[in-house]
């Protein structure tokens, strides 16, 4: 992933942003030491950015799509309530065995769920409401995770996606490849969609920050 930012002014950014819980730190660094593609954890900046989200909107029920080694999903749990639920789809055993060793030693680990399959098979079989849904899954399938979303985000909630300007390749026309391809068809869809309002953030690779509409706003 490229980075977008210069490198002193993303490490400013984290250094005044909500800090990394030691646990979340250590899990970072056991995933950049043994896993190949260690850059998918949404890492420091990005997850304090999910943590405050989370707060926000005062959740308790998030859903996420893409768990790997299980970062992001304890950026959740450690913002919701001891009532509140994490529930984060997957299909790889191996990151998400590291995930359930960290999730095992926090006192938050308690609150997320992992759901083993295809997310599409998950997201079929859940039922609503969530206060936040945060997609970093498969790019191919990205659409589909969003209009699945539509149905399940509470009218208050937030939908994130991560990586929607996929290190700057979205800027070309034609598409360098289908992951690219796919995620221009969906900003293109979110920009389209009239039942929410939204702001593609350059945080990091790009978030895209969705609000349900409730009025005309
Ligand atoms: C970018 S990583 C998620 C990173 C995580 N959110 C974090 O920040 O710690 C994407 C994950 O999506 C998973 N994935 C890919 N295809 C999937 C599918 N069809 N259903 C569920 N998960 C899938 C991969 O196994 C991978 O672990």
């Amino acid at each position: 992933m490229k980075s977008m930012v210069l490198p002193e002014v993303e490490a400013y950014a984290e250094a005044h942003s909500h800090s990394e819980s030691e646990i979340c730190r250590r899990l970072r660094e056991e995933t950049y030491r043994t896993m190949e593609l260690p850059q998918m954890v949404v890492g420091p900046l990005e997850g304090s950015f999910l943590k405050v989200m989370a707060m926000t909107v005062g959740a308790k029920r998030v859903l996420e799509i893409g768990t790997f080694t299980g970062y992001s999903a304890l950026c959740f749990a450690e913002s919701l309530p001891e009532s509140g639920e994490v529930i984060t789809c997957d299909i790889d055993p191996e990151s998400t065995t590291l995930a359930k060793k960290y999730w095992a030693e926090s006192p938050h680990g308690s609150k997320i769920q992992l759901r083993l399959a295809p997310a599409l098979e998950t997201l079929a079989e859940l039922k609503g409401q969530f206060d936040l849904i945060f997609i970093d899954a498969d790019k191919a399938n990205y659409v589909q995770y969003f209009q699945r979303a539509l149905d399940l985000i509470a009218p208050t909630g937030v939908i994130l996606i991560d990586n929607v300007l996929w290190s700057g390749e979205v800027l070309k026309s034609p598409a360098p490849d289908s992951q690219t391809e796919a995620i221009q068809e969906l900003n293109r869809l979110v920009h389209a969609e009239p039942r929410v309002s939204a702001v593609l953030l350059t945080i990091r690779d790009g978030v895209f920050l969705i609000k349900p509409r409730i009025s005309n706003a």
